[in-house]
């Protein structure tokens, strides 16, 4: 197995907040790796030194196998950023043709990837409109077109489907796939959870530091207790503040999460618990983790919700 990006010891501070703290991460060659993490948690700084934008304190990072230098291996690998600046006066194809002449590809070169990835990306009818008057999940695949146009070999995208609708997360998700499936190795830090679960493996940052790195589906078999989910006629995130058999809980909006060790000790307890408070209970049952309590209890902070 190739390693595609082999990240050692990297370090990064801004003043006195460490950003980055000692990472080690190894993404292996067709691998789509998912990055997730709470706001600050130092995503953005992480995949900034990887692309070499900015330099680390210490630590190295190594790309298909070789150090990476200032402008070396540039074109090979592809970044969407997470806040994209598209030209909103420019066209789509004028957008592309910009971003591809930076890289200094001949017109005609352009011309046939653009064409390939608008045809992916179904955005071939819009070449001719204008940026600014793009969707926002067009604005993020003409972002993804821009990324591409060298042809990269690793793709690093900095929460590519923020604030983008679900149907067109989904889409853009189809298309992360298919790419993948053409030989493109991805690293792509994400907010959702429904994303992560779409990676082959995850690292969730906490502060600057992997706390862990896995498959999701072994992230979620290594949490070290049982999962109720309490569906009950109340909003107040706290309200189960003080229950015996609990370790953690999470509110979801319509149902709360409640991590405990003995699930029909803490059954027993949480009815009794409602009842005495005279709100009524609509349902409760044992449910498998999700990525989310996996990201809950990995990034909890002590000022977490009812910890
Ligand atoms: N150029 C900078 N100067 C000073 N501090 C910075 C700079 N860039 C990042 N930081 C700080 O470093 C920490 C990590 O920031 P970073 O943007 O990498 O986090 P993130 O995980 O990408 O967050 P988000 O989910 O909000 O995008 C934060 O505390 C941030 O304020
Ligand atoms: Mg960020």
């Amino acid at each position: 197995m190739t390693t595609m990006i082999k990240v050692c010891e990297l370090t990064k501070s801004f003043g006195t907040i460490v950003a980055v703290d000692h990472v080690d991460i190894e993404v292996d060659k067709n691998e789509i790796f998912g990055l997730v993490g709470p706001d600050g948690a130092g995503k953005t700084t992480l995949l900034r030194m990887i692309c070499g934008l900015i330099e680390p304190d210490r630590g190295k990072v190594v790309l298909f196998g070789e150090e990476i230098l200032r402008n070396s291996n540039r074109s090979r690998l592809g970044y969407m950023p997470q806040r994209f600046s598209l030209y909103g006066d420019l066209t789509v194809m004028e957008n592309i043709n910009f971003f591809g002449s930076l890289y200094g590809l001949k017109k005609t070169t352009i011309r046939q990837r653009a064409e390939e990835i608008l045809s992916i990306t179904n955005m071939l009818e819009f070449e001719d409109r204008l940026a600014a008057n793009l969707s926002g999940g067009m604005k993020q695949k003409l972002a993804l077109t821009c990324a591409l146009i060298t042809g990269p070999e690793i793709l690093i995208l900095d929460e590519p489907t923020y604030g983008v609708d679900p149907e067109s997360r989904k889409e853009f998700w189809k298309i992360l796939y298919r790419l993948n499936k053409e030989g493109v190795t991805l690293m792509v830090s994400t907010p959702y959870m429904d994303e992560a679960e779409l990676c082959h493996r995850v690292a969730i940052i906490n502060q600057g530091r992997v706390v862990a790195v896995d498959t999701p589906v072994h992230l979620k078999q290594s949490l070290p207790h049982r999962l109720l989910e309490v569906r009950a006629d109340s909003r107040d995130p706290r309200v189960f503040a003080g229950l015996s058999h609990m370790d953690s809980c999470s509110f979801y909006g319509d149902r709360y999460h409640i991590a405990v060790q003995d699930p029909d000790a803490a059954i027993r307890e949480i009815k009794d618990f409602l009842e005495e408070r005279r709100i009524r209970v609509y349902s409760i049952r044992e449910v498998d983790p999700s990525m989310e309590d996996v990201f809950v209890a990995l990034t909890a902070t002590d000022n977490g919700v009812g910890l």
